[in-house]
């Protein structure tokens, strides 16, 4: 397929919120969302999560989808397009940067998550007891770059064949699949006995704890989550049809992604509770914590697999929406066939994750930086730095350069002023906090 028919290959409705809703839906919602909810004040942080989502979220999601099909181009070419301006171009162009690298750790990590099910399945997991041992000695030898390969062929995959028959195809099939998976997970945790400490720690509401530091992260949950900042929904938004509303879209790929990560909580508090495992957040709380409570539970080695199926779906949904954005960029500003950037991209983002895997390990002296492993510098630039900035042009660029993202939107005239306000002065404000914050220029109490 080359760039020209790449063109007119377009999401239809339901498939277009299923591949949103396959992007949104990550490790995000697994191993964050339900810790700083429980850290944070339960529901109350629900709430606020909510709050964000609806006030600064929603409104930058749908900025987003209405900037991909007004311009019809990718994340750098649709500004450039309907600003008419190349500066503009380029600093959407930060946004497909920062998929590119997001790419290469994000692929490393989804390879983890398929190994954890294999070796959940064998029982292979169960045998020595030292959880956090054996995923560090994983995580920092050469194996995971054989499970990073199989992520990324099957992204490449998935990818070759295009919008409809590739994307649209794979999140049709792997949703549902999810969503079975995660039901049956949840009935199954919370019937439990002492399910319902966990379910305390996760969503007891503690308005007390609501600070200015609890709304900051909040609000940078509500963005990583709904895969904002990343030039994915400018990208997916390029592929969706005029009759669509995007406004309706917007709504239900944030139902999707919030019931989703209620669900995953659901799961994983209650488990991990009832077998006196304290919680803790990020790859300790899945690789660790939890099967160390699957090892501890009847039919663990097979509630565990099933759990780390569901983890790697979520992972390669959200990888193939986030390989697809520097594959757009290809194919439009190089003239790429589609295959070719496909496969360059997708061996590019291999090669590259690897030393990023292998600095986890400790690894050679160039690999890390300050102590730290170069992995975690390139979370935390592209999580901390590009997403908040790249938020930040989109939000700018939607409320004063370009003049028609009334019509596109489809929003009826009291819904577009809301949206107008939003994006104009609340979130640009909010997201420069949130980047701030995070870069670590300012605290908060
Ligand atoms: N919304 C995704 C998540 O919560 O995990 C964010 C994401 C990360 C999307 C990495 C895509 C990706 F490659």
């Amino acid at each position: 397929m080359d760039s020209e028919s790449n063109k007119n290959d377009r999401f239809s409705s339901l498939g277009f919120i299923m591949s949103a809703v396959g992007s949104a839906v990550g490790l995000g919602n697994m191993w964050k969302f339900p810790y700083i909810t429980g850290q944070y004040g339960g529901a109350a942080f629900f709430l606020l999560f909510i709050v964000c989502l609806l006030l600064i979220g929603f409104p930058v999601l749908l900025a987003e989808l209405a900037v991909g099909r007004g311009g019809r181009g990718n994340a750098s070419s649709s500004l450039t397009k309907l600003s008419g301006s190349k500066a503009w171009g380029a600093l959407g162009f930060l946004s497909v940067l920062g998929a590119f690298f997001i790419m290469a750790f994000y692929g490393v990590v989804a390879g983890w998550t398929l190994h954890y099910a294999v070796l959940s399945f064998t029982g292979n997991l169960f045998e020595n007891g030292d959880y956090a041992g054996l995923f560090n000695q994983f995580i920092g030898g050469w194996a995971p770059i054989g499970w990073q390969l199989v992520v990324m062929i099957v992204t490449v995959l998935v990818l070759i064949r295009g919008v409809s028959k590739g994307i649209e195809r794979f999140n049709k099939l792997l949703i549902p699949s999810l969503v079975v998976l995660l039901v049956l997970l949840a009935i199954q945790a919370m019937s439990l006995q002492g399910a319902g400490e966990g379910v305390s720690f996760f969503l007891k509401p503690d308005f007390s704890k609501l600070t200015g530091e609890s709304a900051l992260v909040a609000l940078g949950q509500a963005f990583f989550s709904l895969s904002l900042g990343m030039g994915i929904m400018v990208t997916y938004g390029a592929y969706v049809q005029k009759s669509q509303s995007i406004g309706s879209a917007t709504f239900a790929v944030g139902l999707g992604n919030v019931l989703y990560a209620l669900l995953a909580g659901l799961i994983i508090f209650p488990t991990i509770f009832v077998f006196g495992i304290e919680p803790t957040q990020g790859p300790g709380l899945v690789f660790v914590a939890l099967p160390a409570a699957f090892s501890a539970m009847p039919f663990g080695a097979l509630f565990g697999g099933l759990f780390f199926v569901l983890l790697s779906f979520a992972a390669i949904t959200s990888a193939v929406s986030i390989l697809e954005v520097p594959v757009a960029y290809a194919t439009e500003t190089f003239k790429w066939k589609r295959n070719s950037a496909v496969l360059i991209i997708g061996a590019l983002c291999f090669l590259i994750g690897i030393p990023l895997s292998l600095s986890l390990g400790g690894g050679a002296d160039w690999m890390t930086i300050n102590g730290k492993p170069v992995f975690d510098w390139v979370d935390f630039i592209c999580s901390n730095i590009i997403l908040p900035v790249s938020s930040l042009v989109i939000t700018i660029f939607a409320g004063y350069v370009w003049k028609g993202a009334a019509e596109e939107s489809g929003l009826s005239a009291g819904w577009f002023k809301l949206w107008l306000f939003m994006v104009r002065f609340i979130a640009p404000i909010l997201v420069l906090l949130v980047l701030l914050y995070y870069a670590g220029v300012i605290q908060v109490g």
